[in-house]
């Protein structure tokens, strides 16, 4: 019998309580935050989805291992566990730890980018791109056209535009283009998988330039279970081959941890490059730390190695995707729109549709996610104007492409309830959707503005 109950697998050992607070109490709370969340403690939230990265649950295997880690400065064993865990999920020789993706960002666009470079990807995260353009470089995308269709479904949604790609690389040179990056999956645009196919053509485009093509691979897990339930002979194939096959048409990755590796901390760079590798580890002694343990703690390494294994589980998978499906499938059914279909990691609600009586300039991805905290006490983070926080000379922001909210599920974390409790509260806020009202700027910095801003209800 095949049930149709896709029920979390695995049962729960250690528990936290929620931070329980009244909507009186919330409203005094969001008003000294200054209508940031960033600004609220995690004690007065209740169900926090401000991000999926590091706020996943570890398994009793990895607090095991935790126990276990080898706290030597140089050549741990725990850093032996990790890199053969990296080698044999990635194939790639040179394994370089660092404390988070950002770590790898930083070493990497400062051994290739530079002023008059340009690094392509199908999306750059925002903490990508801000570390290619630090070094002087500018960061491209070329998202596919769907990836901007929010309501019309379609399976890879992450792809790269492959001929936009190419008309580029011909328009600059590809002298100029140090690197191809494939976010799997893309998180900037709703985190929609990438197919193997345009894996594969974005791969064969890069030969034929002789551009390297590494992957951004924060998610490569939902990424590669995406690839078995959605393309085209992969039905039948183990998620580790997809994923690995998808390693093997890149040159490199780099890796957040704080996702698809289970843990709450930690990240990797990886590739076959010496040349690379070797600028890459004297920065990394430089700024995080010995190559064999790169920022991190050896409990650390212990951990990554053993989620490294476990998120590749396909009843794990199964549940993971099943669980955000889940979630937009109730929004929809409010009548929320979302980027459809939802994402593997989170759904991005569509804020600019849902709340077309608020102005771009006040803010209305900002005032829903003010709302869901005030109504029900979820932490959620806008994506949209204020993140991109682009102004024009008088200092008037200007509309971004985008208004979104995204909810990000930490892994392993929340049960059915507590998402069935997510969707209760966007069915009130949908019934009552007019009751929303836009903010105004207070004070913003021009740098990153969505994570120190203050702002005020419109009047
Ligand atoms: N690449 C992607 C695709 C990411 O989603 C992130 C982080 C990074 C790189 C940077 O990694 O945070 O470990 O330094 N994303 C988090 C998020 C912050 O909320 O989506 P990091």
């Amino acid at each position: 019998m095949e049930w149709k109950t896709i029920i979390e697998p695995f049962k729960i050992k250690t528990v936290e309580p929620l931070g329980i607070t009244t909507r009186e109490e919330r409203q005094a709370i969001l008003a000294a935050a200054h209508y940031n969340l960033f600004n609220i403690r995690a004690e007065k939230v209740l169900i926090d989805l401000l991000t999926d990265s590091g706020t996943g649950a570890m398994s009793a295997a990895q607090w095991g291992g935790i126990m276990n880690g080898d706290e030597s400065y140089a050549g741990a064993r725990s850093y032996y566990n990790f890199e053969s865990e990296v080698k044999r999920l990635t194939g790639f020789d040179e394994i370089i730890p660092v404390h988070q993706g950002r770590a790898a960002e930083k070493i990497l666009f400062t051994v290739i980018g530079g002023k008059g470079k340009y690094i392509i990807s199908n999306s750059h995260f925002d903490t990508t791109r801000a570390n290619v353009e630090f070094s002087g470089a500018q960061a491209m995308d070329f998202p596919v056209k769907e990836a901007m269709e929010f309501d019309k479904p379609a399976p890879f949604k992450g792809n790269a535009d492959v001929a936009a790609m190419e008309k580029f690389i011909k328009e600059k040179g590809a002298a100029s283009i140090p690197l191809c990056v494939m976010t799997v999956t893309n998180n900037s645009l709703g985190g929609q998988p990438v197919s193997m196919e345009n894996l594969k053509a974005v791969q064969n485009l890069c030969r034929k330039f002789g551009i390297p093509m590494f992957l951004d691979c924060a998610r490569f897990a939902e990424n590669a279970y995406f690839i078995k339930l959605r393309e085209k002979g992969y039905a039948q194939c183990p998620v580790r081959e997809i994923a690995e096959s998808m390693f093997e048409l890149a040159d490199g990755a780099w890796m957040s941890s704080k996702k698809d590796a289970l843990v709450n901390i930690g990240g990797f760079l990886a590739m076959n490059n010496r040349d690379w590798s070797g600028k890459a580890r004297q920065l990394l002694i430089l700024t995080e730390g010995f190559s064999t343990y790169g920022g991190l703690a050896g409990r650390d390494l212990e951990a990554i190695a053993i989620g490294l294994r476990e998120v590749l589980d396909e009843n794990y998978l199964q549940y993971r995707i099943r669980s955000t499906q889940y979630l937009g499938e109730g929004l929809l059914g409010h009548g929320v729109p979302i980027i459809n279909p939802p994402g593997g990691h989170g759904v991005y609600v569509n804020a600019k549709k849902f709340l077309p009586h608020i102005k771009p300039a006040n803010f209305p991805a900002q005032a829903l996610a003010c709302a869901l905290y005030l109504e029900g006490g979820i932490r959620s983070v806008e994506i949209g104007t204020l993140m991109f926080g682009k102004r024009d000379k008088d200092g008037v922001y200007q509309a971004a492409p985008m208004e979104l909210v995204r909810l990000a599920i930490p892994r392993r974390v929340y049960t059915q309830s507590h998402i069935d409790y997510v969707i209760e509260v966007f069915g009130y806020l949908a019934a009552n959707k007019k009751n929303i009202k836009g903010l105004d700027i207070v004070e913003a910095p021009a740098i990153l503005p969505h994570f120190t801003a203050k702002l005020k209800p419109a009047k």
